[in-house]
């Protein structure tokens, strides 16, 4: 089961990032006051921002009276906070869904399973198909994915088809993990944090977008992964950085995180595909963790890039040094297929050792509408053709 948690924390679970959406938990429950106690508490925990910034996400809600029994418990901010953690499936689970389970029962993550604090299964909801049409759900227990079935669902709240789903559950799940008391999250300063290990440059580019220091800042403590290129590599690409439009900027940087907590030890035990922050719905601006012994690299299709050093890694929050910049595919695939054509004037360059990507070029034509980079604007059918006929060992940067 061990092994399970851990690679689902790095396979494809969920995720992230949606400056652009016009996605807002706290608006839609305004629209109902007797969510207004759930809708509080989302605010005053930060959660709500960390849900916005999700693009595949479901959050079952209680009313008024529900939270009012645990309220009564008198839980101290930041257990409640854990236990709200519970309550966001990390994953699209509208009304249909929920009632046509795959075998009638599934066992999902929430994000209380990305913050690196539940032991076992206790991150995850079990949801059950019940007779009569209904559907149950419980908190998951530390050794199996059983659960007691004690809260119900009620009704859809909101639904934006395949994407997010706010539904109304009859009671709050019970969870001791969750609700254990926990000491006050660390509050870290990510800048001096960074700096200290020679990523002032990359602090610097992140402070310089508000939209991307706040996510940065907001992810913290549901868990966070950040890959922070040091001052040598950021310089080197800094003409690069100038060139993208400033949605290409923003992607680039949040490309730099993942939303979990990944200690050093699963990332050199674990190979697999990682979302980012920059992870769309259509699971674009992805990367793949490869470890060989001890080495641990992030490889694009673009670039690999080497972990080369700790800054911190303790739960809800690691930081590592890596030796390279990644390089989204999404903005620089076709960059670097067209980079050779005006090549004469600039002929001292050398080869580039960055990978040439394998295989034909020729990519399954991809999800264009999801971004406006230039990149992707260029991407129509001709110019990947073009690339195509560029590709094989004439890469120059
Ligand atoms: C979400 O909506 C609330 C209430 O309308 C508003 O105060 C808040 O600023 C909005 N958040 C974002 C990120 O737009
Ligand atoms: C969910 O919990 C129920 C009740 O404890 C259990 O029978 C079922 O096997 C669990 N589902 C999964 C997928 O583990
Ligand atoms: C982090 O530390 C830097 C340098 O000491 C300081 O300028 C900045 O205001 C701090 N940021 C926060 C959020 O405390
Ligand atoms: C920046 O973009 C221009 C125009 O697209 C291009 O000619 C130039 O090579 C780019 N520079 C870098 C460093 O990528
Ligand atoms: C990773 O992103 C690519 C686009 O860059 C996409 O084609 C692929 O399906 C994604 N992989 C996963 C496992 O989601």
């Amino acid at each position: 089961m061990r092994v399970a948690v851990l690679l689902l924390g790095l396979v494809v679970v969920c995720s992230a990032m949606a400056v652009t959406e016009g996605f807002n938990i706290t608006r839609i429950l305004a629209n109902h006051p007797e969510f207004s106690t759930f809708n509080h508490y989302l605010t005053v925990t930060h959660l709500a921002g960390e849900i916005n910034r999700r693009n595949t996400i479901t959050v079952l809600a209680v009313d008024n009276s529900g939270m009012a029994e645990v309220l009564a418990k008198h839980l101290s901010i930041f257990s409640l906070k854990n236990l709200l953690y519970l309550h966001v499936l990390a994953d699209y689970f509208g009304s249909r869904k929920l009632h046509q389970i795959t075998h009638r029962s599934a066992v999902v993550s929430t994000l209380f399973q990305a913050t690196g604090a539940a032991p076992g299964t206790t991150g995850f909801v079990n949801i059950t198909n019940l007779r009569g049409g209904r559907v149950g759900f419980g908190a998951a227990s530390e050794e199996s994915n059983e659960a007691n079935l004690e809260s119900f669902f009620v009704k859809t709240i909101d639904d934006v088809s395949y994407k997010i789903a706010v539904v109304q559950i009859t009671k709050m799940l019970r969870s001791p993990i969750a609700e254990a008391p926990t000491p006050a999250p660390n509050q870290y300063n990510l800048t001096l944090l960074m700096a200290k290990k020679g990523c002032t440059v990359f602090a610097n580019l992140l402070a310089s977008i508000p939209a991307v220091e706040t996510a940065f800042e907001e992810s913290v403590n549901g868990g966070l992964t950040i890959f922070c290129p040091i001052d040598q590599a950021v310089k080197a690409f800094e003409p690069k950085f100038k060139n993208l439009t400033v949605e290409g900027k923003t992607s680039l940087l949040l490309f730099h995180a993942s939303p979990f907590y990944m200690s050093l030890q699963m990332l050199k035990t674990q190979n697999g595909v990682m979302t980012t922050l920059a992870t769309d719905s259509y699971k674009n601006y992805n990367m793949t963790a490869q470890n060989e012994g001890e080495v641990v690299t992030l490889e694009t299709k673009t670039s690999t890039s080497k972990i080369s050093g700790t800054v911190i890694d303790e739960q809800p929050l690691a930081i590592y040094t890596i030796d390279k910049v990644l390089r989204p595919w999404e903005l620089f695939k076709i960059a670097d297929k067209l980079a050779p054509a005006p090549a004469p004037a600039k002929s001292k360059k050398k080869r580039s050792s960055t990978a040439v990507p394998a295989g034909p070029e020729g990519e399954p034509d991809d999800q264009t509408a999801a971004d406006d980079s230039a990149g992707e604007r260029l991407a129509g059918g001709r110019w990947l053709a073009a690339g195509a006929a560029l590709a094989a060992g004439i890469l120059v940067l």
